[in-house]
């Protein structure tokens, strides 16, 4: 079932067409799986397949490169309506968009031309690649991969860990230093396709959550890549990063949300059906509160995250503010929502027959990738009060 949503239309009746089918498949072909897929940690490839036969892994890329020209915000909707009933598909979407932002963001005409086709129509797979052992939060500070222009090409040396959909990426946006003597500023970012001589796909995490998402390490060993694959100018690479991360955290805020929104409504129907003391216990004042909280709270995430994706449209010079907020909020939201829900089903809730107990395991995962919870804070605080002199990262 392809979507009928014409190419680079996005009016609020697209949109509901759209979401319309997304709910759809969800209902027939994602929630069934969602179980198994947590249990075999295999990555559902028929999913994706899926995903890409009805447009969804290029929503918001422009026509002209291949994609849908729709808006942030429906891409985010999109995202919330899968990570309902399972965070590991959602997650597909959402990385095939982190990986593409770098080149729309950062790629020249002909960079663009040449991939984007092909990854909004999932063709290709991608992934983004900045975290390494010792620079998650510190990105930019502690970065040791290296990139070294020789002649036509650049050789990179390194190894980048907990890179998503590594392992099935097809093309890789990598981060590398070109300078190490300009700090953020001597940071590049490179184009590397699968099979490049000296790349190799390395461990594979064995992870809490989204277990059917494949985490992996990979290796740059006098990695080969062509000069025609820098992104931008040599030094721009921080900056398109931050950038692409603007972009791709509300998409993170939204598979928040959705576990969240998908925990909330088992957990609902869950209290209206059992019965203790003579009554649902929904009814009782104690469980029914805390399901008033739950859904007080998601509604209020979901606010705030369809603002930061208005945002995203708009290009909007506080982007970058508005993307941690959401993010932030949505990400505690879901693991608070998702804790509760286990607590509404009681023993059951801690039961794996049960779904609430793998919603609270995908639930961490978004407090921790595309910035820890305590970066986003960093983020809206410095944006408040401003980021000061040496030492005030920590
Ligand atoms: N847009 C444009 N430029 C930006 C920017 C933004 N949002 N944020 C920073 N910059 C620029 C700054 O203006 C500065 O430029 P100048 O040198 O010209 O002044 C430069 O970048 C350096 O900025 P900072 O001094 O603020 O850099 P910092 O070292 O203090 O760190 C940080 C900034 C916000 C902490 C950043 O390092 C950060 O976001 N860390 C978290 C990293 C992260 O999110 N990793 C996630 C990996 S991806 C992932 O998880 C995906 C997945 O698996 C699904």
């Amino acid at each position: 079932m392809a979507t009928t949503i014409p190419h680079g239309a996005h009016t609020e009746d697209d949109e509901a067409l759209m979401l319309a089918v997304v709910r759809e498949l969800v209902r027939q072909r994602v929630a069934p799986r969602a179980a198994e897929i947590d249990e075999s940690g295999e990555f559902p490839m028929d999913l994706k397949q899926l995903f890409a036969e009805n447009d969804l892994l290029g929503i918001p890329i422009p026509t002209e490169y291949g994609g849908l020209g729709g808006s942030f915000l429906t891409y985010v909707k999109v995202v919330e309506e899968i990570a309902k009933a399972c965070a590991t598909s959602s997650l597909i979407v959402a990385v095939q968009e982190l990986g593409m932002l770098p080149i729309l963001i950062g790629g020249s005409e002909e960079q663009k031309r040449r991939y984007l086709p092909k990854l909004a129509s999932g063709e290709w797979m991608c992934a983004y690649a900045l975290t390494e052992s010792t620079s998650g939060s510190d990105a930019a500070g502690s970065m040791r991969t290296r990139a070294e222009r020789r002649g036509d090409s650049y050789v990179l040396d390194g190894t980048k860990i907990w890179i998503t959909h590594g392992s099935i990426a097809d093309v890789i946006c990598v981060f590398a230093v070109t300078d190490p003597s300009q700090g953020p500023r001597g940071i590049s970012a490179f184009i590397v396709e699968k099979g490049s001589e000296g790349f190799q796909v390395g461990k594979k995490e064995r992870k809490m959550g989204i277990r059917g998402s494949p985490t992996v390490e990979l290796h740059f060993n006098n990695c080969v890549v062509p000069a025609a694959n820098l992104l931008g100018a040599e030094g721009e690479g921080f900056k398109i990063a931050m950038k692409v991360l603007d972009k791709s955290r509300p998409g993170i805020a939204a598979q928040a949300l959705g576990i969240a929104a998908g925990a909330l409504d088992y957990a609902t129907e869950y209290a209206k059906e059992r019965v203790a003391f003579g009554k649902p216990i929904g009814q009782h004042q104690g469980v029914g509160f805390m399901l008033a909280d739950m859904k007080t709270e998601v509604e209020a995430a979901r606010l705030l995250l369809y603002e930061a994706a208005r945002r995203c449209d708009t290009n909007d010079p506080e982007v970058t503010l508005w993307a941690a907020l959401a993010k932030l909020k949505c990400g505690d939201v879901a693991m608070a929502v998702t804790t509760d829900a286990v607590q509404v089903l009681g023993g059951f809730g801690y039961s794996a027959e049960y779904p609430v107990e793998r919603m609270m395991r995908d639930a961490k995962i978004t407090q921790i990738y595309e910035g820890t919870q305590q970066i986003q804070r960093l983020v809206i605080a410095r944006n408040l009060v401003g980021k000061g002199g040496k030492g005030t990262t920590a």
